[in-house]
């Protein structure tokens, strides 16, 4: 951890341009806030809860939880009895304050030529469209609705449409395979998938409704009908990547080649236009309590089946829209760009909820960032003229590796705020996005937060926050953060340990959908009376917080969370596998990457086609981005007499170290000498 020592030293004042205008302006004005907001809440959350609409100005109990398990089951409760509605305030409220014709969204395709806009207005209206097609069908509210789709207006669309009728969304990342899309499907009981035929992702191709296809065939046999799949016909009216119809070369143009074909079941699937276009542009909003349901997401666990990781209404909506505003300094007037996919918990949070709660511009990407040049987003920054905007380290280490030329071609001048996201940035990654593309005047925020929390638990405030390269710094306004040894004695002052929440915050997950039990089990168990976030952290001199990783079987492959359980039972899904052990490697782009060992059936042989094969049934059971990069053919595996695996001990053989520690307690040591003499040649 020399480096992270070495940047505990180094730190930059909020940007004054920045400080001029912030909400929070000073760390005084963020420890007086921050204070009130833990020993009041009620006071605190109520002020905001006034901007926001609630029927009939109705205010339930504000407050009420368990957070102990030693005392009853685990419950949160905010604003309970209090009515509301998130698309109302992301839409109508800023509609009837005569805001409908401001830009809700610039959109940017794949192929810079693909580029359009839509108004408060107009989101409003399609919404309406939507929603009423959907109620004409039978959807009612509390039914959940599984979504699959690339980043364009109609993901949008449908998630506040379903919000709209007090249903429930479950996205599912577009990266996902059909075995993911299915599980996810089941395990929610959607009946109703909203998607799209296809999308080009740089020169590639994804077939997207092909996938539901064949997740919707899966979901079938295990019980689960979808009876309606609504499809955005989005092949036909974007740009093809140039590289394939380019003619200059002498290969004629193979633009036809193109005419994405799908296969149509007219009993289940409807083309969205026509389903849609029809229908009234004006539905009445549902009324829902404030703890009814908004949404799940899907998380790895650590069993390796998903959870789904549930949201409430009024809670969440408060907790988005303060987070956005305060963690971005937004203010009317500035462009927000975050390139999150809208499939992940930063997109729900802070592509679609928090701006659209606070009435703001943004940019929706549906791109790569290398494509087609390595300089997308520093163009798209430019023709928007961006002034904040939000990536994932992941994204910035790609982006490096260009070095500086991509980012000076253009003019990124309007930048205020640059935040990240998803795993711990490296110091080098932080100085290069703040020297680079900040030019030196942007305030850097490195914000900490998980699917769980529903927004920024740990995070600078661009205007007041002194940043340290590589620490997400203090807590946000309702987080009571706490450091425990593992007997779950609180570390006072400098020191490391698992990092824990106190009290709960509006817009923290209530439960795994259909599964309190294992809420209860995996967040509350470990430490009675706290929020486990399965992170560790370190807390340095000055009171910064550097979170430095999972501490359960938890990896982040460019900053998606994956379990090792979930990848180790793809591996064993392949015929010939015997058994498998899945450990993180570092990883210089990447982050981590996956590094897995394998025992084979007796008599079988480790060949290419193999691992090939092993390779691509963790892409189909689990999604490209989760391909190892590293597989290992593994006799044994290093074991306790009790039968577990010594991962500390994979994980060191991953990277080449032979400080194996003390490997006394192995039933057979000699396993650990052997594998490392036999780690593949690439690694
Ligand atoms: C990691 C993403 C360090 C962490 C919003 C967490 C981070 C997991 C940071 C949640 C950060 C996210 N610094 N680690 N700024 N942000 N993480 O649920 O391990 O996809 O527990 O939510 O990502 O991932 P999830």
């Amino acid at each position: 951890m020399a480096m992270a020592n070495s940047a505990e030293e180094l730190v930059f004042n909020p940007p004054e341009l920045v400080a001029k205008n912030a909400h929070c302006s000073s760390m005084e004005q963020y420890r007086e806030m921050h204070k009130e907001s833990i020993k009041d809440p009620e006071a605190f959350w109520s002020k905001i809860a006034k901007e926001f609409h609630f029927e009939n100005n109705s205010v339930g109990k504000f407050f009420e939880y368990n957070f102990d398990i030693t005392k009853g089951p685990i419950f949160i409760q905010w604003m309970k009895g209090s009515r509301t509605n998130i698309c109302y305030n992301c839409l109508d409220r800023h509609v009837l304050a005569g805001k409908g014709d401001a830009i809700a969204f610039y959109w940017e395709g794949n192929d810079p030529a693909d580029r359009n806009s839509v108004t408060y207005a107009e989101l409003l209206s399609e919404v309406c469209q939507v929603a009423n097609f959907l109620k004409s069908r039978g959807v009612a509210a509390g039914d959940r609705v599984a979504i699959y789709m690339p980043m364009i207006k109609e993901l949008v669309v449908a998630m506040l449409a379903v919000a709209r009728i007090g249903a429930v969304h479950n996205i599912v990342f577009g990266g996902y395979s059909a075995d993911s899309l299915c599980d996810r499907i089941v395990d929610a009981g959607a009946e109703v998938l909203l998607c799209a035929d296809g999308v080009w992702r740089g020169n590639k191709l994804v077939h997207l409704k092909e996938i539901a296809d064949e997740a919707m065939k899966m979901c079938s046999s295990r019980g689960v009908e979808v009876r309606l799949n609504v499809v955005v016909r989005h092949m036909t009216r974007v740009t093809h990547p140039a590289s394939l119809h380019d003619t200059s070369n002498g290969h004629p143009a193979k633009k036809t080649h193109f005419d994405h074909q799908v296969t149509w079941n007219s009993d289940v699937d409807v083309d969205w236009e026509t389903a849609t276009s029809s229908s009234s542009s004006e539905c009445p909003v549902v009324w829902l309590d404030s703890e009814d349901p908004l949404f799940m997401l899907y998380t790895s666990g650590s069993t390796g089946k998903p959870k789904g990781v549930l949201h409430t209404v009024g809670g969440y909506m408060l907790y988005a829209a303060t987070t956005f505003k305060y963690s971005f300094n937004y203010h009317p007037g500035d462009v927000y760009f975050c390139t999150a996919d809208i499939g992940w918990i930063t997109g729900h949070s802070y592509v679609t909820y928090g701006p659209l709660l606070n009435g703001a511009t943004s940019v929706l990407f549906e791109g790569v960032p290398t494509y087609p040049h390595t300089g997308r987003f520093w163009e798209i920054i430019e023709r928007y003229k961006v002034s904040k905007f939000y990536t994932a380290p992941t994204a910035i280490r790609t982006l490096m590796k260009y070095g500086d030329e991509p980012v000076k071609k253009f003019d990124v001048s309007s930048l205020r705020v640059l935040g990240t996201v998803g795993e711990p940035i490296n110091p080098e990654a932080w100085l290069w996005y703040h020297r680079v593309v900040g030019g030196g005047n942007a305030a850097i925020v490195d914000t900490f937060w998980q699917t769980e929390t529903g927004g920024h638990v740990i995070t600078p405030l661009p205007g007041a926050t002194p940043t340290k390269p590589g620490s997400a710094c203090f807590p946000f306004f309702g987080i009571s953060v706490c450091l425990l040894d593992e007997a779950g004695e609180e570390i006072e002052g400098e020191g490391e340990g698992y990092l824990v929440f106190r009290q709960p915050w509006p817009g923290m997950m209530r439960s795994v959908y259909n599964n309190h039990q294992r809420f209860q089990e995996t967040y509350f168990q470990k430490f009675p009376g706290f929020y486990t976030t399965g992170d560790g952290a370190r807390r340095d001199k000055d009171g910064y917080i550097w979170v430095t990783g999972r501490i359960d079987d938890m990896l982040n492959v460019s900053g998606h969370l994956l379990s090792t359980a979930q990848v180790e039972s793809a591996l064993v899904e392949v015929e010939q596998v015997a058994e498998a052990a899945a450990v993180a490697r570092p990883h210089p782009v990447k982050g981590e990457c996956l590094y897995c060992f394998v025992t084979l059936k007796q008599g079988e042989k480790f060949t290419e086609e193999l691992v090939a094969d092993m390779k691509n049934k963790v892409r189909s059971k689990i999604g490209p981005f989760a391909q190892p990069d590293y597989l290992q053919l593994a006799p044994g595996l290093p074991k306790t007499r009790s039968g577990k695996i010594m991962r500390r001990v994979l994980r060191k053989i991953a990277v080449g170290d032979r400080d194996f520690g003390d490997i006394t307690t192995l039933a057979d040591p000699t396993v650990v000498e052997l594998l490392f003499e036999n780690r593949p040649a690439n690694a």
